[in-house]
């Protein structure tokens, strides 16, 4: 689809070929808009690549991606899994790197610079292998130690690891990145447009879906999501939007505070143990923020021990090892269900302990 990027602060607009994610005035984010109504086919025919009607037009490579399964709970057949764990790097990162590293390729880069909590550093160092790209990741103090070996190791990333936080890393990144010429990747308006395909997944394989329960760590899954959902609607897709569940640990949730209180986002130290939703400073914040109040859905916060409990019942049930970022979802569902009207699919983000 024909596009052209618009600065989120300053409203600046640039075309398709502008070489960047950041605005060059003011250094904001930037967000796709589509010269016409994205339209996606109704029913999936089993590709990720299926849904090319609602990406920006671009060079890709047709790696695999996506597509993954999506089964009902063995105890309450209201509840749904969208298990992103299927995905080249075990996490829903991919389906959002596989867009912006084939942008970086087109746009004749030759590295990309990338602040993680750790799933992104290994899908983005992931398809920049693929693509022949180099990768800098700036990974944050809470990342996984495990994930950020197995990086470096199969997927020739060079690693810097510093005492910042992600929001500290995404800084970092970007410095590097204007300093260097590299792509800055991460969360931003390729990434996100990506992530989209998730609900247009959920929505071409499930009828009668009334929520989708989404983790939140910088928020670009869940604006990506919302936005899918708004471009069914206009579409005639979809009746009606299901509602949206934002999840976040009660240990770090500015966003779930923003929302539910009524005000902008502000930056939260994180302390939870769910590394991946470790961002105390949502980029997609507000803009999410807005979207969800639209949408009807709502914002929470679970425990801990919450996330614990539900990561270990995946494990006894279905033999499946998913990270706590994703049993946020499924100790949502927990908490709300006496009060959730119809079927719900809580999102498996990923599944890199
Ligand atoms: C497994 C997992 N779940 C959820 C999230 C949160 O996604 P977002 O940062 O788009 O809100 C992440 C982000 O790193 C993640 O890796
Ligand atoms: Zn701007």
């Amino acid at each position: 689809m024909e596009y052209s990027l618009v600065c989120t602060n300053c409203g600046h607009a640039y075309d398709q070929f502008y070489k960047s994610q950041v605005c060059a005035r003011c250094g904001s984010f930037l967000e796709v808009v589509y010269k016409s109504e994205p339209k996606a086919p109704t029913a999936a025919r089993g590709s990720f690549w299926d849904f090319s009607g609602v990406l920006p037009e671009g060079k890709y490579r047709k790696y695999e991606v996506g597509m993954t399964k999506m089964f009902s709970d063995a105890g309450d057949d209201r509840l749904m899994y969208k298990l992103e764990t299927d995905n080249p790097t075990h996490s829903f990162k991919d389906r959002g790197s596989v867009i912006e590293v084939a942008k970086a390729k087109e746009y004749g880069f030759d590295e990309v610079a990338c602040a993680s909590t750790g799933n992104m550093a290994y899908s983005v160092a992931y398809y920049s292998k693929l693509y022949g790209i180099r990768s800098r990741i700036f990974v944050s103090r809470e990342a996984n130690k495990d994930k950020i070996e197995e990086i470096m190791s199969t997927h020739d990333a060079v690693i810097t690891r510093g005492k910042w936080d992600f929001t500290g890393a995404q800084k970092e990144a970007l410095k590097y990145a204007s300093k260097t010429g590299a792509f800055i990747t991460g969360d931003y308006c390729y990434r996100k447009e990506g992530q989209k395909t998730i609900a247009y997944e959920i929505i071409s394989s499930a009828k009668n879906v009334s929520n989708i329960i989404v983790p939140v760590g910088n928020a670009t899954l869940l604006s990506g999501t919302l936005k899918a959902l708004s471009e069914m609607e206009a579409a005639g897709a979809i009746k009606r939007q299901p509602k949206v569940i934002a999840v976040q640990s009660e240990r770090c949730n500015p966003f779930s505070k923003a929302f539910n209180y009524k005000g902008m986002v502000k930056y939260t130290v994180p302390s939870t143990s769910a590394d991946a939703i470790a961002v105390g400073y949502p980029t997609f914040g507000d803009m999410a923020a807005r979207q969800l109040r639209q949408n009807g859905g709502m914002a929470v916060s679970v425990s801990e021990a919450s996330m614990r409990r539900a990561q270990k019942r995946m494990k006894e049930y279905y033999g499946l090892t998913i990270e706590l970022a994703s049993a946020a979802t499924i100790a949502a569902y927990d908490s709300l269900k006496p009060r959730l009207k119809g079927n719900s699919v809580a999102i498996i983000s990923g599944g890199n302990v």
